[in-house]
């Protein structure tokens, strides 16, 4: 192999910033491109930012060429659903994201149930709806708690857990009509409500394989308490507690093996991030809420923080199909990251505020960007996520303390966060100690 690599990085997220930054540490890698990248990527030592949107494939293609690219990493997943490592494979560049047809694990949750049905993966029963009429029926059939999602891509917003008959009928009716999603809405999925606690397990997957990365847990709700309306994530920490050895291994037996190996029977194999959202019951027993056909925003960060194998090494065993026996290690401690987000999000935000304090560093932490660009030699906001700030420390109430000092340090005109991120680790922790 023809060391040193130029790796690309596609998306401009706190994702891709974290893959930028850990990709720009392996000794293999000269030089990270991220496309279009953030505020945070064109600071970071070895990785550059090209003005190329990360839906531009033409784009992304001869960026590929000018630059002689050995590696391409694609973070989001509109790319990834549109056919990206297609385009990429055809052209004969080396990409870490799966087609067109194995995304359609994310890109359409009427194929991801029916993937999980055939191949008797644990999940929520479910019925695809096309009329409010069908809808409704489905929903009274079954009464409240019940779930009602859109089918296409709805940036995570999409799906509302309903307390009552009405609020899901309400829901279904908005999607259906257009009116909440556009297109992505005209087809609905009512599903039975899950209860338990859930996880993020996400793997690196190739060849008919997968390796577990560190479990993880989000927090999607805007509002304390897991409360108030759906957003891309608020923050999250890893490991996951409820992810204990015996529920690790029941994962990669009953949903991960199954989804990779039926997706290589069925001629669509599988290579890039597979992201499981999982909920987990009390007696251990894993259930699908959905897949991702990527890493997850913000579970990435804390993850790829306490990563201590090369990424690059893991990426291309993938790729090659060498997964078998490879084992990523891992720093012992716990990372938790809380996203700054601008006001008014998930809702609209505005933007061009200037960011205060990212360059006071403070030791164990680390600050990914999201929403972030250069304005003259200023950095300022540009989007609803704008940071998400992370912490290391022994356990979960050690890393969210000093992520969540850090985060008191930093600032701009509007700024919030969760308080109570890593609540259900932090109370195990207190249990814990109390006995
Ligand atoms: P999704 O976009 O499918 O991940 O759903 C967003 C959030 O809605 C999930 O993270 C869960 O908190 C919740 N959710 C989705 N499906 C279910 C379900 N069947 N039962 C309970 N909660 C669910
Ligand atoms: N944080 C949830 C996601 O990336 O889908």
């Amino acid at each position: 192999m023809n060391d040193p690599l130029t790796v690309l990085v596609v998306g401009g997220g706190g994702r891709e910033h974290a893959l930028a930054w850990k990709l720009a540490r392996s000794e293999r890698v000269s030089r990270v491109l991220v496309a279009p990248g953030n505020a945070g990527t064109a600071r970071e030592p070895g990785v550059e930012n090209v003005a190329v949107g990360a839906e531009d494939v033409d784009g992304l293609l001869a960026l590929a060429r000018a630059r002689s690219l050995d590696l391409t990493v694609v973070g989001p997943e509109a790319p990834l659903v549109a056919g990206i490592a297609d385009r990429f494979a055809e052209a004969g560049l080396r990409v870490f994201g799966p087609s067109a047809a194995a995304a359609r694990l994310e890109g359409s949750k009427a194929f991801a149930k029916a993937f999980l049905s055939r191949h008797r993966i644990p999940t929520a029963r479910y019925a695809e709806c096309t009329s409010l009429d069908e809808a409704a029926s489905h929903i009274r059939g079954h009464g409240a708690p019940i779930v009602v999602k859109a089918d296409g891509l709805a940036a995570g917003k999409g799906v509302v857990v309903a307390r009552s008959e009405a609020e899901a009928l309400a829901a279904a009716g908005e999607m259906l009509s257009g009116r909440a999603f556009g297109d992505a809405g005209r087809k609905v999925v009512i599903e039975e409500f899950l209860a338990g606690e859930e996880a993020s397990f996400i793997c690196v997957a190739g060849g008919g394989e997968a390796v577990a990365l560190a479990s993880s847990q989000d927090h999607k709700a805007a509002g304390e308490g897991d409360t108030g309306p759906n957003t891309g994530g608020m923050g999250a920490y890893s490991p996951a507690p409820v992810v204990d050895a015996a529920v690790h291994e029941r994962i990669m037996r009953e949903v991960v093996r199954p989804t990779v190996e039926g997706l290589a029977a069925a001629g669509t194999p599988y290579t890039g991030f597979l992201y499981a959202g999982l909920m987990i019951d009390t007696a251990g027993a894993p259930r699908v809420i959905e897949f991702n056909c990527r890493l997850g925003d913000p579970e990435a960060q804390p993850i790829l923080l306490r990563l201590r194998s090369d990424l690059l090494g893991l990426v291309e065993a993938a790729i090659d199909g060498g997964l078998s026996g490879v084992r990523p290690e891992w720093d012992e401690r716990a990372a938790l990251g809380v996203v700054m987000a601008a006001a008014g999000y998930p809702g609209s935000c505005g933007r061009g505020y200037p960011i205060a304090g990212l360059d006071d560093d403070a030791p164990d932490t680390k600050i990914f960007h999201a929403g972030t660009s250069i304005e003259g030699n200023r950095v300022v906001t540009s989007g609803g996520r704008v940071l998400c700030v992370c912490g290391l420390g022994k356990d979960v109430t050690e890393a969210r303390h000093r992520a969540f000092e850090r985060a008191g340090t930093v600032g701009w005109s509007g700024a919030w966060h969760r308080r109570d991120i890593g609540h259900r680790a932090v109370a195990r922790e207190r249990n814990r100690r109390r006995r």
